[in-house]
């Protein structure tokens, strides 16, 4: 599979205003698929889950019954998403789903987050880059209310997180999964067992309905057959792909991913993108994603936002980022030596 930007991509025949066309409909409108096989697909969808047909699934269907490759596939997913990023502006029509207003936190005397305002848009592809130390972490842990700001406003829809009860906190938490930084699966606990983590935690579902969804999210991941084995038996590529699939087994409606290439070699990096693509595209969650694979992330987020020094430099588009004339801005993506950011 090779990079976005490379030559066999699909023809671009489709619109991003086609969006929100169902999955299906979307990869028979980009060429990937003829109608007369997305047809099959759900048909015999519809037949093994017994009428409760999963609308997100067809891609793996279409791969299982030979119509497309698995690689094919996420080139075709990854094309539409492409489409739809090249079109995203913010305007009114983009809810913001998270905002920060104002947020201060001083931690051992320094001013981490030094007034940091920034909306992270719905059903949108947000990442946020900057330097290593400069609050990234800080700011995903404000999101999901793991760490209370100093002064200023974390508002999660229209809940303003420092006013809720610990109850009210624990519900709205539950819209979230944070993929934290280095994966941290469970060193005792095998693959089955550290995805089935937060179901049996948080949920009072019987073991056949957990086994059900953690067999799903595996198969979403590329994981099967590796359910027994544990952390130490995984390259850090499966690690990752494990980590993302307990991220994503209680259906979070926004999904924080804190750094979830660092580490890995370009190959596997470039494979962990493809699925956060391809998790994006069949299930439109809201997705925050830290990384310093700069220009790489450009290519798979919607939008960007840059923390330097506690402060947001820059939000918007991530078509713009890279015509961004602010000169640490551009130090930074270039990775220059020279420039306002003094290292040596
Ligand atoms: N719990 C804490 N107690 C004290 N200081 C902290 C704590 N957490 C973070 N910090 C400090 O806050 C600053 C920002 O940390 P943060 O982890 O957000 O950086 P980052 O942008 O995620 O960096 P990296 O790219 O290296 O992960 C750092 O100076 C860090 O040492
Ligand atoms: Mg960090």
């Amino acid at each position: 599979m090779s990079r976005p930007g490379s030559s066999d991509e699909p023809s671009r025949s489709a619109r991003a205003e086609g969006f929100p066309l169902s999955l299906g409909d979307q990869l028979v409108a980009n060429g990937c698929v003829t109608p007369r096989q997305l047809d099959l697909a759900l048909q015999r969808q519809r037949a093994g889950t017994g009428g409760t047909h999963e609308a997100h699934l067809v891609g793996r269907t279409l791969v299982e019954m030979g119509c497309i490759t698995q690689s094919a596939l996420l080139q075709c997913l990854y094309h539409q998403f492409a489409l739809e990023r090249d079109a995203y502006t913010v305007d009114e029509t983009v809810r913001p789903v998270i905002r920060m207003e104002r947020v201060v936190k001083i931690l051992d005397n320094r001013r981490v987050l030094d007034a940091v305002d920034l909306s992270i848009p719905a059903n949108r592809v947000t990442a946020i880059i900057g330097m290593s130390g400069g609050g990234k972490s800080v700011t995903l842990k404000h999101m999901v209310g793991l760490m209370k700001p100093d002064q200023g406003t974390v508002w999660v829809g229209e809940e303003a997180l420092g006013r809720l009860s610990s109850r009210e906190l624990t519900r709205v938490r539950g819209r979230f999964s944070l993929l934290f930084q280095g994966g941290a699966l469970f060193d005792s606990m095998n693959v089955f067992d550290n995805v089935a983590f937060p179901l049996r935690e948080k949920t009072g579902l019987a073991e056949a309905e957990i086994r059900l969804r953690v067999m799903r999210c595996l198969e979403e991941v590329n994981l099967v057959g590796m359910e027994r084995k544990y952390p130490d038996e995984l390259s850090g590529g499966m690690m990752k792909r494990a980590a993302l699939a307990r991220a994503l087994v209680t259906n979070p409606e926004i999904l924080l991913l804190d750094e979830p290439t660092a580490g890995l070699d370009p190959i596997i990096e470039n494979a962990i993108h493809y699925l956060i693509c391809d998790t994006f595209m069949r299930t439109r969650y809201t997705m925050v994603v830290i990384s310093h694979a700069v220009p790489e992330i450009f290519n798979w987020c919607h939008h960007v936002i840059v923390l330097h020094r506690g402060k947001v430099l820059f939000s918007g588009p991530s078509r713009e980022v890279v015509t961004s004339r602010d000169p640490v801005i551009r130090q930074f993506i270039r990775g220059d030596l020279d420039g306002p950011i003094q290292v040596i």
